[in-house]
């Protein structure tokens, strides 16, 4: 008789559990199922019919999109614009001072990896197409391509003159060369390229330049570099990028063509593609010259790679910064949910190494430059450097000697003993 309960029991409770697994498992297909098809939405709305696509030996994708086409045209404020193929102002017109050098360049364009395999026709651009597991390994398949959120801190800097309250965002830290003047219409530097290690997919680090305008929490920005970014590239491959905001990355903006608001205009050059070349420990330094200029048309701020103009932002997407920049910064920049924990992330900025370190180890920024409305490029003089981590990451202006100009250093390791911890 006991033995007969106890079956019965049995019996009900694997009905039960049953009952329950498939519950469970009708949940979670269904989540998934939405997930799917989130995914499919956005990329569709991401990703533009190509023209010719071009598999690169990197595993990337690029879509020569019809120019007229692209991503840009998307943004409501863009839905007439004309594109303009090339910046008013010529190379003569972005002299630096007292010299009769159009750039600092120091060699020929760094070539990206996919060009290898292929050429976009005129009269088309290299878009790198988003596929499905960028987006389904992405933290969030809505806020794809964007940053994190989580608020703005104040940083009260002593400059020279005076002080500025400059916005770092939450969860990251930063190793940078800001420059203490008022206005700005262009900014450029030649760029050390590495390639630094990442703990975590949902981290990021760039080595960058940035061009503000507006309150320390809720700031215009256009930025430009190289950024290692698993969870928008789905690797921890070193890439060129953009990004803008409107409002300190709250709701606006995002890296590359992933939301429309940048126009390009290159055929050659594509956002978020791979290097042919990266900087190596104790070996060969390689870089690339960025620059970002308001053109004199005052319409455009137009992105250059090397010689190359990428393409541009409209300054009808901004309001301070459709005049000038306020706040010009070079450096470095990680991102880490766990930016502020113990054990802190071991996730490198730069090369991975301290400033101290300098040349053929340290991340390195060469020639950083200003231009004021005198038209001419300058080094951003007088200047600060900061890092709002020490311990962990550095940030140094250093020469061999004192008659040449210095290089700006940053970067470190993430943790590290005894220091950060
Ligand atoms: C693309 O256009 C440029 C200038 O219009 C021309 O010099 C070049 O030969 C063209 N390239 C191709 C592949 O048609
Ligand atoms: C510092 O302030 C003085 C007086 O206000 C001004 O004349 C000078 O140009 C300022 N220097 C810089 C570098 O801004
Ligand atoms: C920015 O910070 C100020 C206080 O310093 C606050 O009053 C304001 O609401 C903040 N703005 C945004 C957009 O967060």
């Amino acid at each position: 008789m006991a033995f007969r309960v106890t079956e019965k029991r049995m019996l009900l409770l694997t009905f039960l559990f049953l009952c329950f697994a498939a519950q469970v498992m009708a949940r979670e297909s269904k989540t998934l199922l939405e997930k799917e098809l989130l995914a499919e939405e956005k990329l569709k709305l991401i990703n533009k019919p190509a023209v010719k696509t071009i598999q690169s030996a990197d595993g990337d994708v690029i879509d020569c999109v019809d120019i007229y086409k692209q991503p840009a045209f998307d943004h409501p404020l863009l839905k007439n614009h004309i594109i303009k193929m090339k910046p008013t102002d010529d190379h003569s017109r972005r002299r630096d001072k007292g010299s009769s050098q159009a750039t600092t360049s120091t060699g020929p364009t760094l070539s990206q990896t996919w060009q290898k395999s292929g050429a976009c026709p005129n009269g088309t651009v290299p878009i790198l197409r988003v596929q499905h597991h960028h987006l389904f390994n992405a933290p969030s398949i809505e806020n794809y391509g964007r940053k994190p959120w989580n608020g703005v801190v104040k940083h009260e800097l002593h400059l020279s003159n005076r002080t500025i309250a400059a916005g770092i965002e939450g969860l990251h830290a930063n190793g940078v060369l800001i420059g203490n003047g008022y206005n700005y219409i262009g900014a450029k530097a030649s760029i050390g390229i590495f390639n630094p290690w990442i703990e975590g997919e949902d981290e990021f680090t760039t080595g960058q330049i940035w061009l503000r305008n507006g309150r320390f929490n809720n700031s215009e920005s256009i930025e430009l570099g190289w950024m290692v970014n698993p969870s928008v590239f789905g690797d921890k491959t070193v890439r060129f990028f953009v990004y803008w905001t409107t409002d300190s990355g709250k709701e606006t903006g995002c890296f590359n063509v992933i939301c429309p608001g940048f126009v390009q205009t290159s055929s050659e050059i594509a956002l978020g593609a791979t290097f042919s070349q990266v900087s190596t420990f104790s070996g060969p330094q390689y870089e690339f010259l960025l620059e970002v200029w308001k053109d004199s048309d005052n319409e455009r701020w137009w992105v250059v790679y090397g010689d190359t103009p990428v393409g541009y932002y409209p300054t009808t997407l901004f309001e301070g910064l459709s005049r000038s920049a306020t706040l010009a910064l070079f450096g470095g920049d990680v991102y880490s949910p766990r930016i502020w924990d113990s054990p802190h992330p071991t996730t490198g900025m730069g090369s991975g190494t301290f400033a101290s370190y300098h040349f053929q180890y340290a991340a390195f920024i060469r020639q950083p430059r200003i231009k004021d409305f005198s038209g001419y490029y300058k080094y951003p003089y007088p200047y600060i450097t900061h890092s709002n981590q020490v311990n962990c990451y550095s940030a140094e202006n250093f020469a061999e000697t004192l008659w040449i100009e210095p290089l700006f250093y940053y970067g470190g390791p993430g943790r590290n003993y005894p220091f950060c911890l």
